[in-house]
C-alpha cells in the first residue's frame, strides 16, 4: 500500500484512539449518522460542561449580536444554527486534543482559526453572495489537518510548525499536507462538502472545482490573517493567484482599511467566549 494511502487510513483511525475525549467519540458518532438532528447534538453537548459553556459564550458574545440572552442548548443551536454548532464543537475538542506542553501553540492555532473564520465572514458579507456563517465555520476549520498531523507525530510538525513554505515542508515529512490531512478528517466527521473542500483547496483556491468562492474567500482570509494578526502559528503565503482573487473581490485598500478594523474588533469580541483556558 503507499505511503499516502496508509497516511490517509491513520487518519480514519483517529476517531478510534484510546486518547480522544468520549465527547469527540460520540460527536463523530452522531455527525456521521445521516438521520441525526439537532436534538441528537444537543444531548450530547450537554454531557460535556465545558463545550456546554463555550457554546452559550459564543451565542452571547457581542460577535454574533443577540439581542436576547441565549441560556440553553437548543437555543444556542436555532440561533447560531446546527452547521455552526457543529463546528465550534468539532474545532473546540479538536484543538484541545493535544493538552500538555503544547497549549500556547494549540491554542494560537485556534486562535488562527477563528481569526480566518471571521476575516472570511467579513469578506463574504460586502463582497459575495456566500453565507457569512458557513464561511465562518470554513474558516474556523481550514486549519484543523494541522492538528491532525500533529497527533500524528507532534516532534516531528512543531520542527516545521512556523516556516514560511509550510505545504512543502508538510509533503516532505509526511507525505501528505494539512489540507489534504483535514479534508480527510472533515469528510470523516461526515461535515457537509463545502467545509471540506475548502480545507483541501484553502492553499490553492485556483484549483477548486466545486465551491472555488468559498475556496477563494478563505484563502484570501487566510493571507489577510498574516497582515491583520501576525503570529508564529499562520499560514497564509502571497501568491499571484491569491493576489487575483483579491482583486476579483472587488477588495481595495480602503476596503482593507475597514476590514481590518472591523474584524480587530470582532476577534476581541470572541477572543473571551472562544478562550481555550
Ligand atoms: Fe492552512
Ligand atoms: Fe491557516
Amino acid at each position: 500500500m503507499d505511503s499516502n494511502r496508509l497516511l490517509k487510513q491513520r487518519i480514519r483511525r483517529l476517531k478510534q484512539l484510546p486518547t480522544l475525549p468520549s465527547l469527540l467519540r460520540e460527536l463523530f458518532e452522531v455527525l456521521q449518522d445521516e438521520q441525526s438532528n439537532f436534538a441528537d447534538i444537543a444531548r450530547i453537548i450537554k454531557h460535556d460542561q465545558t463545550i456546554t459553556e463555550r457554546i452559550l459564550r459564543v451565542a452571547n458574545s457581542p460577535y454574533f449580536g443577540h439581542s436576547g440572552y441565549v441560556s440553553t442548548i437548543e437555543q444556542a443551536i436555532m440561533f447560531l444554527g446546527y452547521d455552526l454548532v457543529k463546528g465550534i464543537c468539532l474545532g473546540a475538542s479538536v484543538f484541545k486534543l493535544l493538552d500538555g506542553g503544547k497549549k500556547r501553540t494549540l491554542s494560537n492555532l485556534w486562535r488562527h482559526s477563528f481569526e480566518v473564520g471571521i476575516i472570511a465572514a467579513n469578506i463574504a458579507d460586502q463582497k459575495s453572495s456566500s453565507d457569512p456563517s458557513v464561511c465562518f465555520v470554513a474558516g474556523l476549520l481550514h486549519d484543523i489537518g494541522r492538528v491532525v498531523l500533529l497527533t500524528l507525530d507532534m516532534k516531528k510538525y512543531l520542527k516545521i510548525i512556523s516556516s514560511d513554505d509550510l505545504v512543502t515542508e508538510e509533503m516532505d515529512c509526511f507525505g501528505i499536507d494539512h489540507a489534504l490531512a483535514g479534508a480527510e478528517f472533515l469528510r470523516n466527521a461526515n461535515l457537509p462538502e463545502e467545509i471540506v473542500a475548502t480545507a483541501l483547496f484553502h492553499h490553492r483556491p485556483e484549483e477548486a472545482e466545486s465551491f472555488p468562492d468559498l475556496a477563494g474567500i478563505t484563502a484570501v482570509a487566510e493571507l489577510l490573517s498574516r497582515r491583520f494578526f501576525p503570529k508564529d502559528e499562520d499560514d497564509g503565503i502571497w501568491s499571484e493567484q491569491t493576489e487575483g482573487i483579491l482583486l476579483r473581490m472587488g477588495l481595495e485598500d480602503q476596503d482593507l482599511i475597514l476590514l481590518e478594523e472591523a474584524v480587530k474588533r470582532q476577534a476581541d469580541e470572541l477572543a473571551s467566549a472562544m478562550s481555550m483556558n
